[in-house]
């Protein structure tokens, strides 16, 4: 049997007129079921075009990419939307609320495309938002707006749990608990959860730690004891 994720030789080419920018130049790696995985690279090394690909909001130029033993990069459109409703949860890099709409309306509106969703308060709370749910996202700092992110992706219960930067605009003490609830839903839920992140020493919280370079895969680590998010320092 293979892996649950598979990436096979993945290249991505943006073309920009006169120039192509070839994002991701053959990506290999793969993933188990459950697993926790750190992707860790500079800025441009193609870290979210990778999310972006696996996650069936952006396509491929060339290659194969198989999740749960299908093939997502030759599905089509309709297919595609099936797989981002139920299957994927995602938090983007620059969050991506819609801005008319209050927190927990946020939350509420990615519940409503899925399954089988989480209690919607349950998920406000664990990310702490309790007493801004009512509150629209141009009233929430940066920081709740990620938490408000993080929740609707969660909410939807998803097989495979996208972050991209999850903690980038929080303070040491929130980003922990964020990461301690992404690692615990991991463990405890049996969810595959990805995270992009600049911080190295996040690398150790993973059971898996893919670093990109230059759009490929400068190397792939297996930590065969993860370390809990809360004796991880940064
Ligand atoms: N839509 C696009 N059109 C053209 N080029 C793009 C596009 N998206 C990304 N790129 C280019 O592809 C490369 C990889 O970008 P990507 O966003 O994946 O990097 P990243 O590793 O996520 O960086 P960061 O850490 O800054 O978020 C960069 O050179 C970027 O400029
Ligand atoms: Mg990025």
């Amino acid at each position: 049997m293979g892996s649950y994720i598979e990436f096979k030789n993945v290249k991505k080419v943006y073309n920009m007129g006169e120039v192509e920018i070839e994002a991701l130049a053959g990506v290999n790696f793969s993933i188990e079921k459950g697993e926790l995985v750190i992707i860790a690279g500079a800025s441009g090394a193609g870290k979210t075009t990778i999310l972006n690909i696996l996650g069936g909001m952006d396509n491929l130029s060339s290659g194969e990419i198989l999740v749960d033993e299908k093939v997502i990069s030759k599905r089509n459109t309709t297919e595609l939307i099936t797989y981002r409703r139920h299957g994927v949860g995602f938090v983007f890099q620059f969050y991506n609320l819609v801005p008319n709409l209050t927190a927990k309306e946020n939350v509420e509106l990615a519940t409503q495309i899925s399954e089988n969703p989480l209690n919607i308060d349950e998920i406000i709370n664990a990310v702490g938002l309790e007493d801004r749910k009512n509150n629209f996202p141009a009233q929430l700092s940066g920081g709740e707006q990620q938490r408000v992110a993080i929740a609707r992706a969660l909410a939807k219960n998803p097989k495979l749990l996208l972050c991209d930067e999850p903690t980038g605009a929080l303070d040491y003490k929130t980003g922990k608990s964020i990461l301690k609830l992404l690692q615990n839903t991991c463990k405890e839920t049996g969810m595959t959860v990805i995270i992009i992140t600049h911080n190295l020493a996040l690398a150790a919280i993973g059971d898996k730690v893919i670093k990109v370079k230059s759009g490929k895969v400068d190397s792939i680590v297996i930590n065969d004891k993860p370390v809990d998010v809360e004796k991880v320092e940064w």
